[in-house]
């Protein structure tokens, strides 16, 4: 794994410096093998980007297969769905190239059922081209939360319990297996709350139990798209 930093002066240079990373590495995948597979995070930061790809053309978007990071196992026309603040947002994604969890089936499937899309589409190893995450206050990343069992989970998606951040509802996310597989995981923070934990990544702080964001070693490159709120000043 190597790791790339990109420190950004405002939050609105780093949704555009995101959205150029994002797709660029879509449009070398498309040219490697002629499709993109991204896996888009939750959260409010990702909501600047939909609403850029929404105004501006996303280049090659009819080949990227759009998959979600993590979801809430809410519906989706509620504000606290992430897929459906996606397409609230993004009208301009068709369906054909949307690979979303159906968030309601039941509990005790809907994990299974989203692995299965997920093998179906990307092969029995999805390894993702790129994997959209953000950064929780509390260290969490998708829905991987400090202390809960989806950090142990062996399978590629699981049902995670909610975490100490709001909205206290249950999750889907991807699994450690799966984020570590990706040839990109592109991490977009901002703010002075991030700022802890992107200090304890610096020091080494690799207690994903604690830390979840530290867990996340995929085999390619991960990359951090900052504002300078989230960077220590040297
Ligand atoms: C979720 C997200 C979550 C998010 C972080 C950062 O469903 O809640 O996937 O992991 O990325 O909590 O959220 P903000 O971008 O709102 O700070």
């Amino acid at each position: 794994m190597n790791t790339e930093f990109v420190i950004c002066d405002t939050i609105d240079d780093v949704t555009h410096a995101a959205s150029e990373l994002i797709q660029k590495l879509c449009a070398d995948a498309i040219l490697d093998h002629g499709s993109a597979s991204l896996a888009i995070s939750g959260g409010s930061t990702p909501q600047a980007l939909f609403k850029l790809w929404q105004l501006e053309t996303f280049p090659g978007l009819a080949a990227v297969k759009v998959f979600m990071s993590d979801e809430r196992l809410v519906s989706a026309s509620s504000n606290d769905s992430n897929h459906g603040t996606l397409l609230r947002l993004w009208p301009d994604v068709c369906e054909a190239q949307l690979h979303l969890p159906d968030v309601d089936k039941d509990e005790a499937v809907v994990a299974g059922a989203y692995q299965h899309v997920l093998v179906d589409v990307l092969g029995a190893n999805p390894a993702f081209d790129c994997v959209m995450l953000g950064l929780g206050e509390d260290g969490h990343t998708a829905s991987l939360f400090p202390g809960k069992a989806s950090l142990h989970d062996e399978n590629l998606v699981c049902v995670a319990d909610y975490g100490a951040l709001p909205p206290p509802v249950k999750r889907l996310t991807l699994t450690y297996g799966c984020i570590n597989m990706a040839k990109n995981v592109v991490v977009i923070a901002t703010g002075a709350k991030k700022l802890p934990w992107i200090q304890a990544l610096l020091a080494g702080n690799v207690d994903k139990e604690s830390f979840p964001l530290a867990g996340v070693k995929p085999q390619g490159t991960l990359w951090f798209v900052l504002d300078r709120a989230a960077w220590p000043e040297a």
